[in-house]
């Protein structure tokens, strides 16, 4: 696998948010509105306070992380958020993806490394995710293979399964 050479990772900006949200809407389809609240949520502090209040009251803490190249072109993104419920040990991953076109060159690890590490510098003792056995998420399960995220809850919907997984750190 080439490394992915001049790749770099930052927080999410509203000068990229058009960009991120577009990219998170073309790999998660059928979401409606949710992918743009969140990641407007996490970058517009009155979104913020509308999002926890009105839209999902166990959210604590949301943001948004995004690998650009050398050019400033995005090529993939990775949330990370807390719950009210398990704040203290617990982060969570959500829209986790890379564009297309640049996948298979190390990008995916790299975001997924910086969230394991970020859960790390802040003391959380398990990392948690949930996903599906739908098509499109398929290449992921891969790699939470790998990375120890284990299978924890299985619901079965129609046509897939959605999978809790979980690392203990
Ligand atoms: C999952 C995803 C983010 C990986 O991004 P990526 O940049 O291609 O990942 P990397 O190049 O860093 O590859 C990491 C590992 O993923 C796995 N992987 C990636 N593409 C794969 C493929 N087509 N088939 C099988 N495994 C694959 C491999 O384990 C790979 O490790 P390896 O190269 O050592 O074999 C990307 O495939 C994606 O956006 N998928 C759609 C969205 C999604 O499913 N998100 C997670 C849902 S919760």
């Amino acid at each position: 696998m080439e490394f992915p050479e001049g790749v770099t990772i930052i927080p999410l900006s509203k000068e990229y948010l058009k960009k991120a949200i577009k990219l998170v809407e073309s790999v998660f389809t059928d979401e409606e509105d949710s992918v743009r609240r969140e990641i407007e949520a996490s970058v517009y502090e009155k979104k913020f306070e509308k999002y926890i209040t009105k839209i999902d009251r166990h959210t604590k803490s949301l943001e948004y992380f995004i690998a650009v190249d050398p050019k400033g072109r995005l090529m993939g993104i990775i949330g990370i958020y807390t719950l009210i419920e398990n704040y203290k040990d617990t982060l969570w991953i959500g829209w986790y993806c890379v564009d297309k076109k640049h996948r298979r060159r190390g990008v995916g690890k790299l975001l997924l490394d910086f969230s394991i590490t970020k859960a790390r510098e802040r003391n959380k003792s398990y990392i948690c995710l949930y996903t599906s056995t739908d098509r499109n998420e398929e290449e992921a399960q891969d790699i939470y293979d790998k990375y120890g995220f284990y299978v924890t809850e299985i619901v079965h919907k129609d046509g897939y399964n959605i999978l809790f997984r979980k690392k203990t750190l």
